[in-house]
């Protein structure tokens, strides 16, 4: 997501600077410090602005939540929200998808969400997109037993493209829906999904268990 620089950034910053993880190999070590082992754990990769995540805590408020996103600008905006709301139950990390599994425990979390990642239409950024498993090693050893990735987007060639993907390395499958808003689960909007939607773009989505298979494949990568 391009967002132009933020006013007085890193002064909003320092503000929320309770709400932030360091993105450093410490974090392992202190994870459990931070947040209660008891309590169930949901990241979301690629947050962009939080609103869903914020949302999210707000609604679930006996759960452990993590947002992270690479764009400095764009994670701010989750993290107002936040704190206006007085959430505790809350952390930001701007990181790269790419070393989640060198700063977090593996097995910390029992729900990944991946919201409307960049489509990355050309097969030969294939590799960049999110649900490709070149990306997924990165965060698949963050998943608890028993854990999954809930992914939703507009985009049908990145939808298409991760069913085949998820399921060509032994992904469990359910929950998939072409129209997510004509059905009753319970869903919250992100920033892209309202624009989206608003311009009558069906939204779909999807729930990936990870199965020994998976596990075999992405360690050969
Ligand atoms: C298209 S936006 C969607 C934002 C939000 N999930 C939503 O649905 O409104 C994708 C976001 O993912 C972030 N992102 C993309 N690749 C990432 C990566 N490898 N690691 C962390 N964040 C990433 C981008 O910076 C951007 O903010």
């Amino acid at each position: 997501m391009r967002l132009r620089r933020k006013k007085n950034r890193d002064i909003r910053f320092e503000r929320c600077i309770d709400l932030t993880l360091e993105p450093n190999s410490e974090l392992k070590n202190q994870f459990y410090n931070i947040f209660d082992k008891n309590k169930a754990t949901e990241i979301e990769i690629g947050s962009g602005k939080g609103g869903f995540i914020t949302q999210l805590a707000k609604t679930l408020p006996e759960n452990n939540f993590i947002s992270v996103e690479r764009v400095k600008d764009c994670i701010l905006m989750g993290m107002e929200k936040a704190k206006s709301a007085g959430l505790q139950n809350i952390r930001f990390l701007c990181a790269d998808a790419e070393i989640l599994t060198e700063i977090l425990p593996s097995g910390c979390a029992d729900v990944i969400y991946i919201n409307f990642c960049d489509p990355w239409p050309k097969s030969a950024h294939a590799k960049r997109r999110l649900t490709h498993r070149r990306m997924i090693r990165h965060y698949l050893p963050l998943l608890k037993t028993g854990g999954e990735i809930r992914f939703k987007t507009d985009n049908d060639g990145l939808f298409e493209f991760s069913l085949q993907e998820l399921s060509d390395i032994g992904f469990e499958l359910s929950d998939i829906t072409f129209d997510l808003h004509s059905t009753d689960t319970f869903n919250i909007l992100t920033e892209y999904e309202k624009r989206f939607s608003q311009m009558g773009v069906k939204i779909k989505r999807l729930v990936a268990r990870p199965t020994d298979k998976t596990y075999q494949m992405i360690s050969k990568l």
